[in-house]
């Protein structure tokens, strides 16, 4: 009745894609949050397979979740508290991206085997703050770490502007003592841009999944495949007349009479209540979602065309093969493809190809 089906050979060719993009640098892919709703275990072994250069996750639990799981690939994360268990992560070698002092001194503490600094180039988030770096980089002389920063996507100008501060904080590491083994500031979007900014590795969250980093650039050119597609089926046909409304708050009424078919994909499954007028494939067209999601459903005004009860609903999957997108969903709600991929499920059966 619902299903999110993840071919996660399509994730091992986006991979593979990627890798021979930014050829000769590495590729980190980045499976946390759930691997972005496309199930971090299943694809951190589809990619381990594949001998995955390293894989990125943000909190140490999701690292140890994976070693438990039986994942022997590089694996880091990145948003560290001073609560973490600092002694399991060199036990399991997983590698740690610190961006304060706090942590750092407790990853020393524990003798974890290979840190990497953060350092904010300008995004203000996590990372270490250039009033810092100086001290950091005392602290860490005659070690060898790795370097990184994040970007903030926001222009091309501010993007370089971010770059040439990354090179100041190198610079200034080398100069202190400190060794740097690798060096990693570009994501997905980044990574495809700027040929400069890949370093000795980058970290690929989205594009290992097939989805535009952008909302605003096209994205086919690079080939990259959407593994997730979300589907449902038509369980309830009715035929309705002129002015009937549909859904919570009539945010749809029948212009003339017309058939309304009930989709059992609901905001409980990740469908944004917001999402009115959404489109979704039923029957090789697509059709807009009327009126508001409900919990558990949402109606679709089929007009008077033929769709048998039982029909497929794709709600997202494929572009290139007709289907919305998670773009065009998350256009249609206010928000990006991230979002809609790592909120997708609820009781949707997950289904891997
Ligand atoms: C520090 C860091 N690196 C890399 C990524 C991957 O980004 P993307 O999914 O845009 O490739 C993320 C994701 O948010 C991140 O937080």
């Amino acid at each position: 009745m619902r299903e999110i089906q993840v071919d996660l050979a399509k994730i091992q060719n986006n991979y593979r894609t990627l890798k021979a993009l930014v050829a000769p640098s590495e590729v980190m892919a980045v499976v946390k949050a759930n691997g972005y709703g496309h199930g971090m275990h299943e694809v951190a072994q589809a990619l381990e397979d594949i001998a995955v250069d390293a894989l990125g996750v943000a909190d140490l639990d999701e690292a140890i979740a994976l070693r438990a799981a039986g994942i022997k690939s590089r694996l880091m994360c990145w948003i560290l508290s001073a609560d973490d268990d600092f002694q399991m992560a060199a036990e399991q070698n997983i590698e740690l991206g610190i961006s304060n002092f706090v942590v750092l001194e407790a990853a020393l503490a524990a003798n974890v085997k290979t840190i990497h600094i953060k350092v904010d180039t300008g995004l203000g988030r996590a990372g270490f703050a250039k009033t810092q770096w100086a001290e950091v980089f005392e602290k860490l002389s005659g070690k060898t770490i790795g370097l990184f920063s994040h970007l903030a996507n926001t222009s091309e100008e501010e993007d370089l502007g971010q770059e040439q501060l990354f090179l100041e904080a190198e610079t200034l590491a080398l100069a202190s003592g400190v060794k740097i083994s690798q060096r990693h500031l570009a994501a997905t979007a980044g990574a495809l841009s700027y040929p400069s900014m890949r370093y000795e590795m980058v970290r690929a969250g989205i594009g290992i999944y097939g989805l535009n980093p952008w909302e605003d650039r096209e994205y086919s050119q690079y080939q990259l495949q959407p593994a997730m597609r979300a589907v449902s089926e038509v369980v309830n046909l009715k035929r309705v007349p002129a002015g009937q409304g549909v859904s919570y708050g009539y945010r749809y009424r029948t212009a003339q009479e017309t058939n309304l078919a009930l989709v059992p994909f609901g905001y409980s499954e990740g469908m944004p209540r917001i999402a009115v007028g959404a489109k979704v494939l039923i029957a090789g067209k697509q059709f807009e979602v009327s009126g508001r999601v409900a919990m558990d459903q949402f109606v679709v005004d089929i007009g008077d065309h033929e769709v048998p009860l039982g029909s497929e609903v794709v709600i997202f999957g494929d572009p290139a093969k007709g289907e919305p997108s998670a773009e065009d969903l998350g256009a249609s709600a206010g928000t990006i493809n991230y979002e809609i991929v790592t909120r997708i499920g609820g009781r949707a059966k997950r289904v891997y190809l």
